[in-house]
């Protein structure tokens, strides 16, 4: 069979065969810890729902706009005026079927076959893959976990060429959970509009943040860099919306019209009754989201308390998402019940086995030297999990 070149090229996700195999020992029976999800496991709060019931219950049933009702877009205007500091009108903004679809259709219509993209690693895995689905090619720069994996303007300017025409930026991070501050955004705004790339500012988990720490969008810092970014946001994460797939963009006109007119002939319009869920998300009651966030910020210490307490186990302390990025490295060359570990991608595969604890090892992000896991789970999960780990670890020859 003959498929074409641009499906040849996508890669399954590395996570997949972990999260399968892990279904697998589920179904047998097998009571694993899973610290790979990516998403929150609270259910969606109770006033969003009701909104979508009303919707349906008001005949909110058909088509929408393309780009979303004009209800929602002027919400999402509202949201970023208030929260961000950002000044978009309704036609700015693009509702898509989650933040993904948002971040796919702003790569259709800003890259072009030989174009190059910079994605920093550790990336979240779909960049790279959405990148080489426009034609372009991705180029990867690893971060250092000294910078808190965050692109510094020096390792930008250098990797620049006539080709670059875009920067994806991720804050706060998955998988590493690194918030840039406005002063080192700043920084990399100087060298982006000096070079007039655009950037595509990821900021799915702005809410997920603590210890003080502020999200800033790098669209805010000016007119300079609005007027060459997308950002991309949604209420997958922050409301614990993940099947009701609502993800935006705020982009230039121009853009936004680009992606709209793409999203025509795709998808066309986002769930209506969704669309009012995500109204009565933004719009609403912010309580249930300062409830997830004190959860999460609690369960964050809990496991970077027993993480750290685990011999060669290096973390840092990320302030946003809900993720913890360990290094592992010094378990590499070492081995347990015979089983030599050389990368992050073994040890998963045996904590997997030997543990039944499930967890994402770093090469699905760019560096196979680290293991993600989400704590978007119960304290009680977390201990277990913790608890097992440990025990193998301990017996690593
Ligand atoms: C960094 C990042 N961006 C975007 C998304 C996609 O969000 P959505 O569920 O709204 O498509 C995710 C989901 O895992 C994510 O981790």
């Amino acid at each position: 069979m003959r498929l074409a070149r641009r499906a040849t090229k996508i890669s399954p996700s590395p996570t997949l065969s972990i999260d399968a195999r892990a279904k697998e020992l589920a179904a047998a029976g097998e009571k694993i810890i899973n610290f790979g999800v990516g998403e929150p496991d609270f259910d969606t709060p109770e006033h969003i729902k009701a909104a979508a019931i009303e919707a349906m219950a008001r005949g909110m049933t058909r088509y929408t706009p393309v780009p979303g009702t004009l209800e929602l877009r002027q919400a999402i205007c509202a949201k970023l005026l208030r929260e961000n500091g950002l000044s978009y009108s309704p036609g700015e903004i693009v509702v898509s079927c989650g933040a993904k679809h948002s971040l796919y259709n702003a790569l259709q219509v800003l890259v072009d076959e030989g174009d190059e993209v910079i994605v920093p690693a550790p990336y979240w895995v779909s960049y790279i893959e959405q990148v080489k689905l426009a034609g372009a090619e991705p180029v990867v720069v690893t971060t250092r976990p000294e910078n808190d994996f965050k692109l510094t303007p020096a390792e930008l300017a250098a990797v620049l060429t006539p080709r670059t025409r875009l920067l994806i930026l991720n804050s706060p991070s998955n998988p590493t959970g690194s918030v840039y501050t406005a002063a080192e955004l700043q920084a990399l705004a100087a060298v982006v509009v000096e070079a007039g790339i655009w950037v595509l500012s990821d900021e799915i988990y702005e809410k997920l943040i603590y210890d003080g720490a502020k999200h800033v969008s790098i669209a805010s810092l000016g007119p300079e860099v609005k007027v060459r970014t997308v950002v991309v946001n949604g209420v997958s994460k922050a409301y614990a919306m993940t099947g009701w797939r609502i993800g935006y963009a705020a982009a230039p006109a121009e853009v936004a019209k680009a992606m709209a007119d793409l999203q025509s002939h795709s998808t066309s319009n986002p769930t209506s009754i969704a669309q009012a869920a995500a109204v009565a998300a933004l719009n609403g009651p912010q309580e249930p989201v300062s409830a997830m966030v004190a959860a999460f910020a609690a369960r964050r210490e809990y496991i970077l308390e027993r993480l750290t307490a685990l011999p060669g186990v290096r973390c840092r302390r990320p302030a946003g998402a809900f993720y913890v990025f360990p290094d592992v490295s010094a378990y590499f060359g070492r081995s347990f019940k015979g089983r030599v570990v050389e990368s992050a991608t073994d040890l998963a595969a045996l904590l997997l086995e030997e543990a039944k604890v499930a967890v994402v090892p770093g090469a699905a992000f760019g560096d196979d030297r680290f293991l993600r896991f989400s704590y978007a789970t119960s304290r009680e999960n977390i201990a277990a999990g913790m608890d097992r780990l440990a025990a193998v670890l301990a017996s690593f020859a």
